[in-house]
């Protein structure tokens, strides 16, 4: 059956026809391909082999609930995707989550990932979350950029967090607390 779109307006979005709305299963295709472009692109996340199609539906049964998945569309296409993903398995940090967000290259630096943060951050509030998380590599200027126009400060940097081909990077943590 054929996912029902219903993408309400991005806000400030500069891409023509551009809508955001809950992700289905049938969106995985695209949320790995978009994923798979920022693995490419060594900015994004430690991950440096390309998801697989059984990866991603293994990432998707995570999701669900209170770990709402949202996708960016253009009309039947999928430019981009955010989630929210779980943080801890401990009770104590229930009110938590982590976050991600993936636009794919041909749309980037056009409003669709500060729309994705947007509405992803007003519903974390609604779903009862009182802080979101997020890890990034250091060097990511255009995603620190983003998360502190959305918000999120600052909490420090992990000095050769991982080695990303070879090498060691850093990596930065960021939170946006919801009082
Ligand atoms: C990081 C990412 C999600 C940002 O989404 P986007 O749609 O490209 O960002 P937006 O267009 O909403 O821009 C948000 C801000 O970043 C700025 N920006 C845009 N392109 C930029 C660039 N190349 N370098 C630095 N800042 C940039 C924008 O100007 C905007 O700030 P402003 O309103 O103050 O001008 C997207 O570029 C992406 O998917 N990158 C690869 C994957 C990734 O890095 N994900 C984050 C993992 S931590």
């Amino acid at each position: 059956m054929r996912r029902v779109t219903h993408a309400a307006p991005l806000i400030k979005v500069i891409v023509e026809g551009a809508g955001i709305r809950a992700a289905t299963v049938d969106d995985l295709e695209s949320i790995r391909r978009i994923y798979n472009e920022g693995i490419a692109d060594r900015i994004a996340t430690l991950d440096s082999d390309p998801k697989s199609s059984d990866e991603i539906a293994q990432w998707w049964s995570a999701h669900g609930g209170r770990f709402n998945v949202l996708a960016a569309t253009v009309g039947e296409r999928v430019i981009g995707w955010a989630s929210l993903n779980p943080f801890s398995h401990r009770c104590a940090h229930a009110d938590i989550a982590d976050l991600s967000v993936y636009v794919d290259r041909e749309h980037r630096a056009k409003g669709v990932g500060y729309a994705l943060l947007v509405r992803l951050t007003a519903g974390a509030v609604a779903l009862g979350f009182h802080k979101i998380v997020l890890h990034a590599l250091d060097s990511n200027e255009h995603g620190k950029h983003l998360y502190r126009k959305a918000g999120f400060i600052e909490v420090g940097v992990f000095k050769e967090h991982g080695r990303l081909d070879g090498k060691y990077v850093d990596v930065i943590a960021m939170e946006r607390l919801f009082p």
